[in-house]
């Protein structure tokens, strides 16, 4: 973690009560355009806007780090038209925002399986890591052709060969090590968790990293989703008790203390 990251952890960890990281799943652009009698991909589009007021509201609300899921691994099995339809608006958002991100303080980041990608796209992705390197006002990490398998399956790999390679013994290969080596891995991990569109499963997100997550589900739909449903998520977040296995008196303070 980069000194700027750890200046942002610490203003966000505030008085404690605030989510450092959230987990996004944006779901629901299909239902919404089909509920106006639209076709599939004017509902991306409005989802496009929404993960834009998304982000800004974040930065507002000072939450150091943002994950949006936009593309599952599991995404590339829909009909081709609508996939080309979502890689083009993919490249025409990173276009149309990337110059706006720079300004306002947003640091860029993309996880998944790039290969799959085109070659423009994945260009396009770098340009905008590479610009936004700098900042640290909010850091969004935008999940395309992501699954929580194929990153922990990754990671198994990146160890498998340092045992191979003698430079770690296989006993060195633990829930740490492997933690290391996940995307994200530098990052806390998420603290709340939000599905749109009334579906309440992880649909192969960050499987591994969301393991002690508060997960909100909302019946909202992904395009309709407002700053005062973030608003909403962030205060029932505020109200959860966080016990990671221990008991309620290990973790509530004491209030003779
Ligand atoms: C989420 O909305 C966007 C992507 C998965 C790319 P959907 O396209 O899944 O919308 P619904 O679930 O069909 O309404
Ligand atoms: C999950 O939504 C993936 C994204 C939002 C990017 P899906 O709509 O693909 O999930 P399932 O298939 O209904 O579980
Ligand atoms: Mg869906």
């Amino acid at each position: 973690m980069t000194a700027a990251e750890r200046d942002c952890d610490n203003r966000a960890a505030g008085d404690g009560s605030g989510p450092r990281h959230v987990a996004i799943i944006m779901d629901g652009n299909g239902r919404w355009a089909a509920g106006r009698g639209k076709p599939r991909h004017q509902g991306h589009r409005a989802g496009a806007e929404a993960a834009r007021r998304t982000v800004e509201h974040c930065r507002r609300l000072g939450i150091p780090y943002l994950t949006l899921f936009a593309f599952s691994s599991e995404n590339w099995r829909r009909p081709a038209g609508e996939v080309r339809m979502l890689m083009e608006l993919f490249l025409r958002a990173l276009e149309r925002e990337t110059d706006r991100l720079v300004e306002s303080g947003v640091r860029l980041r993309f996880i998944g399986e790039r290969e799959r990608f085109s070659g423009t796209l994945r260009t396009r992705m770098r340009e905008a890591e590479e610009r936004t390197a700098g900042n640290s006002e909010l850091g969004v990490n935008v999940a395309v052709g992501y699954g929580g398998r194929w990153d922990i399956a990754m990671a198994a790999r990146r160890l498998a060969a340092r045992v191979a390679d003698g430079e770690i013994p296989a006993e060195a290969v633990d829930e740490h090590a492997l933690a290391r080596e996940l995307c994200l891995a530098d990052l806390p991990e998420p603290d709340l968790f939000i599905r749109t569109g009334g579906e309440q499963r992880i649909s192969n997100f960050l499987v591994w990293q969301l393991a002690y997550a508060e997960l909100y589900f909302t019946p909202a739909l992904w395009p309709d989703f407002s700053e005062t449903d973030l608003d909403r998520a962030v205060a029932w977040y505020g109200g959860r008790e966080r016990r990671f296995g221990m008991t309620p008196d290990q973790v509530e303070p004491d209030p003779r203390a």
